[in-house]
């Protein structure tokens, strides 16, 4: 296997990016927004280097060869075995998981989902006039579950849809076929639609719990299952606005087609040529990828298990740990950490105060670092 340096960062600061603007000016290290401090493999880079040289950027359509590395990537890396024809090329997962909304029932119908979660979740089912209904993920002494009771307690006549996060942001949870199954089971009992965010998948540490798309169960369930993939966090190409959907259902996906027309924007074309590149050449960077995020976050759960106050569970699948502040009892904790040099996603926007997501998509020293200004600000009082 070639050698990758993860250990050398990019000088973020020579462009503008949302995660490091953020803390301009400061010595703060930015450990929120989920992009990671590393360039994209080097077939990524080169294949977009290819297409400036040929200088013109004029709109694109999917062609096979993209589809094509899709499939072969979905089946490689996770045993899923798709067609062609059931991609949706889209700008972005967020964008996905809103249309979906806009297809689940009429307003004021409902959509359930499992939270803590990724904040753009919890706000799509009103952009579309629908409503929110949370299920608190329960942590049963080793890792977070769903709770089924509370799942089937909070299902109403008016339930249209179930949207997971499959692997779960910011839960770290990468589901059990049982967990998916029993998840699955309950959107046949009642007719439910599924949106499962998946755009995580190739960021799965534990190896022992492999990403299971849920539409892979059986036929039956990918007949209601809107899949939302993306090459963006695997390959760090978040900015190129490139995802898709797989809905192997025709029906379902010329509703999803329909609901976009006019209002979402062409697919990036330099975000398209990314995405050949990285499913088709993308696989032994993320493999080395993966054993460097296994050891930044082991060093969270050893640092962690040190500092009074904090827990954390161990990470299954992302880059992004979700940290317990609660027995800190402070206030602000993103304020506060952010004061002592760490700058962390606050948990009240994923519905869960009290709790920190802390992004080791970055060189080891620099999460040593953040480590060490976590654990001697944890025993600090809050200013207020
Ligand atoms: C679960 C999840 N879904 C979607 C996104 C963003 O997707 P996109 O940029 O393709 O809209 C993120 C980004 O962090 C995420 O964590």
């Amino acid at each position: 296997m070639p050698t990758y340096d993860f250990d050398t960062p990019p000088d973020r600061g020579r462009f503008h990016s949302m995660k490091w603007d953020r803390v301009a000016g400061t010595d703060v290290l930015p450990m929120w927004v989920a992009d990671m401090d590393f360039a994209a493999p080097a077939e990524v880079l080169a294949a977009l280097r290819e297409h400036i040289d040929h200088g013109v950027l004029g709109y694109a359509l999917p062609w096979p060869g993209l589809l094509d590395a899709i499939v072969e990537g979905l089946a490689r890396d996770h045993g899923w075995r798709i067609d062609p024809d059931w991609i949706v090329l889209l700008p972005g997962v967020v964008t996905g998981f809103n249309l979906a909304c806009a297809l689940a029932g009429e307003p004021d119908d409902e959509v359930l989902t499992l939270t803590p979660v990724y904040p753009p979740m919890l706000t799509a089912p009103r952009n579309t006039k629908r409503r929110l209904v949370r299920s608190d993920l329960v942590h049963d002494g080793a890792r977070w579950v769903c709770d089924m009771d509370d799942l089937r307690a909070r299902t109403t006549s008016r339930t249209r849809m179930l949207m997971l996060c499959s692997p779960h942001n910011p839960l770290g949870r990468s589901f059990s076929r049982d967990e998916l199954a029993a998840l699955a089971a309950h959107a046949e009992a009642h007719d439910l639609l599924i949106c499962s965010d998946e755009i995580h998948c190739g960021l799965v540490l534990d190896e022992s719990r492999p990403h299971i798309p849920v539409a892979s169960l059986s036929e039956a369930i990918a007949r209601r299952t809107i899949t939302l993939m993306a090459p963006s966090k695997t390959w760090n190409i978040a900015g190129l606005s490139s995802a898709f959907a797989v809905v192997s259902d025709a029906k379902l996906r010329a509703s999803l087609k329909r609901t976009a027309d006019g209002i979402v924007p062409h697919t990036n074309s330099l975000g398209l040529v990314a995405t050949e590149a990285a499913y088709r050449h993308g696989h032994t960077w993320r493999r080395a990828l993966l054993d460097y995020l296994r050891g930044n976050a082991e060093r969270i759960q050893q640092t962690v298990s040190n500092i009074a106050g904090i827990t954390t569970t161990p990470v299954e699948a992302t880059y992004l740990a979700w940290l317990d502040c609660r027995a800190l009892q402070f206030d602000n904790p993103v304020r506060h950490f952010a004061e002592h040099g760490v700058l962390m996603s606050d948990g009240r926007d994923f519905g869960a105060a009290g709790f920190l997501r802390l992004n080791f998509g970055c060189s080891r020293s620099m999460l040593d670092e953040a480590l060490q200004r976590i654990s001697a600000a944890a025993s600090k009082p809050e200013s207020h």
